[in-house]
């Protein structure tokens, strides 16, 4: 792995999340984030106008922030990395303009980075096995990849309708828990009884696709069936279940059909302790080497966009400052 060596300040503004970040020879010195998670609240969603107005206020504060943690200068930065794709057009574009002025202004390479490239990064550059599974699970992506190594991957699993992310979130509106819903999900499971009901797991047989819209449907069903006597910590228990046996279950499924010696798990759902749990369970089980980072590195965060410029940066690729938006983008 020929990372980068020198400092790289790395943007990230693709959803709802402003975040800056430095990194070092592939290492972390400093992640600042800032949540619009309040202010999108009173909607039970991210509004794409409110988001980039947001990122704009933001933005110039969370970089000297993140300069600031690190112990760092601006003019020590030796490259500029930002997310490009996919994401918000708005909210990415406000990260974008910053990196390429900066980059401008500094005289050092700019780099645009995919936001699950980010993702898969977040772990695999710290686990070093390749080839592996990355199971990537956010509020906008439920994707299983084979990662043949850095820069080389291979979607094998999908989901064909809404997120992990998204179920979480939904389901938690449902059940007045508020949003974003997956760490409210995970809390109020704590006294509930994971089987008090029964809620489907999406696709059967033999496949690594997955498919959450049932569950949100039948969640609905459930609080209108039971009323005020549902139990909201059993309903959230066991919703989070559903939600964690099928990523699970898929999971080894395609570690071994792959012959997988590997599994990372990333992304925003990432952060959910049952699912942490049950994946290390399951990958000991079978002697697999299961490696998922911090939390803080889990849900959007502008370090996982610097590590994986640091091994783009360190194969001698940059961009023009004609990088664009793009709303929309397969993995590179
Ligand atoms: O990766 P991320 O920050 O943004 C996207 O790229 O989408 O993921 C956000 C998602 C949200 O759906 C949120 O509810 C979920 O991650 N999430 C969790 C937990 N913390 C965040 N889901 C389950 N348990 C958690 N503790
Ligand atoms: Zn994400």
């Amino acid at each position: 792995m020929n990372l980068f060596q020198e400092p790289i300040l790395a943007i990230e503004s693709s959803c709802d999340e402003t975040s800056a970040a430095v990194i070092i020879e592939g290492f972390v010195r400093s992640n600042i984030i800032s949540s619009q998670a309040e202010l999108h609240q009173k909607w039970g969603g991210v509004v794409p106008e409110a988001a980039a107005r947001a990122h704009v206020e933001a933005i110039l504060p969370v970089i000297e922030e993140a300069l600031a943690a690190a112990k760092s200068k601006l003019s020590d930065m030796k490259a500029v990395a930002v997310t490009n794709r996919p994401g918000l057009v708005g909210a990415l574009s406000v990260g974008i303009s910053a990196a390429k002025a900066l980059s401008f202004a500094l005289g050092v390479p700019l780099i645009g980075i995919h936001h699950l490239e980010g993702h898969i990064c977040s772990a695999a550059i710290e686990m070093g096995v390749f080839p592996h599974v990355c199971l990537i699970v956010s509020g906008g992506h439920t994707e299983l990849v084979h990662v043949h190594d850095l820069g080389r991957y291979e979607i094998i699993g999908h989901t064909r309708d809404d997120a992990a992310g998204e179920a979480f979130d939904k389901g938690a509106r449902l059940l007045g828990l508020g949003y974003p819903g997956g760490f409210a999900i995970q809390e109020a499971a704590r006294t509930g009884n994971p089987a008090r009901y029964s809620l489907p797991r999406g696709l059967s047989g033999d496949t690594t696709d997955f498919s959450f819209s049932g569950l949100k449907t039948a969640v609905l069903r459930l609080t209108q069936s039971e009323g005020v006597k549902i139990s909201v910590a059993g309903a959230a228990a066991s919703l989070q279940e559903a939600i964690v046996s099928v990523l699970t279950e898929r999971a080894m499924l395609a570690c071994e059909r792959l012959g997988s010696e590997a599994l990372t798990l990333v992304g925003g759902v990432a952060a959910n302790e049952a699912l942490r749990g049950r994946l290390a369970q399951a990958c000991d089980k079978r002697g697999i080497t299961f490696h998922t980072p911090p939390i803080a590195l889990c849900t959007d965060n502008a370090a996982m966009i610097g590590l994986a410029a640091s091994f783009r940066l360190g194969r001698g690729e940059s961009d023009d400052v004609d990088l664009e938006a793009l709303p929309n983008a397969p993995l590179p």
